[in-house]
């Protein structure tokens, strides 16, 4: 679990994000949503310790970062899997040399131990056939898979994914989605996922944040989020016709 405590994160003269309370637990898939530049990635960037806030706290299974040694918080880092905005493969890798970079940096497995466990996990995202391809010569969406697979190759506790499924076409992006909420379910992982996509929030969203001038605007799950009459989620969520007729038929339902 991640327990986020009134944090304020500004740049020079700008205040990002203007205390932040929230918290996500453990085998959920949590999603933060909120307009661009509303500062979603900067809130991820907070979890994974590349930014420090100024003010509050960020607790991790009740080890608050800020006070921490720093060997300690090397060894937390390590507990945390990360898939970036567009995939960040290593071009010049192939897609084990990929999966097994984490390992060869961070622990002493030996050789076949690496290669077994990039064996599994490409074999947990279904590639079982691309080991030795490189990222230019696969699909977008298997290039989704292998960061998948890299990010949970040393069994995080903690995966934060921003905007996994940026740049997919809406079948493949739920597959995705879908593997991310399984995978997060099995390994009983504290998931946060940063998203713009309305169907991820519907197929995934067991806990949602919605952030707005780096404020919490409203916080619950995604059968919630259909029924709430707060305006500014649903002038946010609403704002394609689509969910504007999803809407329309809650409220007949209602009424
Ligand atoms: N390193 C930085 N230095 C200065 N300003 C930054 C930095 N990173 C982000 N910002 C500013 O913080 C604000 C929030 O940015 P952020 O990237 O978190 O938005 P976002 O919600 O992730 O948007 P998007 O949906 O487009 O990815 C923006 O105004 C951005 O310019
Ligand atoms: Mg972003």
């Amino acid at each position: 679990m991640i327990e986020v405590n009134d944090i304020h994160k500004s740049f020079d003269n700008s205040h990002i994000l203007k205390g932040v309370t929230t918290s996500f637990q453990k085998g959920k898939t949590n999603l933060i949503i909120g307009q661009s530049g509303s500062g979603k990635t900067v809130f991820l960037k907070c979890l994974l310790g590349l930014f420090t806030p100024e003010e509050g706290t960020i607790s991790y299974d009740g080890k608050i970062y800020t006070d921490l040694t720093d060997e300690q918080k090397r060894d937390l880092r390590q507990e945390m899997g990360m898939v970036f905005q567009g995939s960040a493969l290593f071009d010049s890798m192939t897609v084990e040399g990929n999966v097994k970079f984490p390992l060869e940096m961070f622990t002493k497995q030996s050789k076949s131990e690496m290669q077994d466990r990039a064996d599994f996990v490409l074999k947990r995202v279904n590639l079982v056939d691309a080991h030795h391809k490189y990222p230019s010569e696969i699909s977008g969406g298997m290039q989704k898979r292998v960061a998948i697979a890299r990010a949970i190759v040393m069994n995080p506790k903690y995966l934060f994914c921003d905007e996994p499924n940026s740049g997919l076409d809406p079948k493949t992006a739920i597959v995705i989605d879908n593997l991310i909420k399984e995978i997060t379910e099995e390994y009983n992982i504290t998931t946060v996922i940063n998203t713009h996509d309305m169907n991820s929030v519907m197929e995934i969203g067991e806990k949602i944040l919605f952030l707005k001038d780096g404020l919490k605007a409203w916080e619950g799950s995604n059968k919630e989020i259909f029924k709430t009459d707060n305006e500014t989620v649903t002038d946010f969520v609403y704002s394609s016709d689509l969910f504007k007729k999803v809407r329309q038929m809650y409220i007949e339902e209602r009424n």
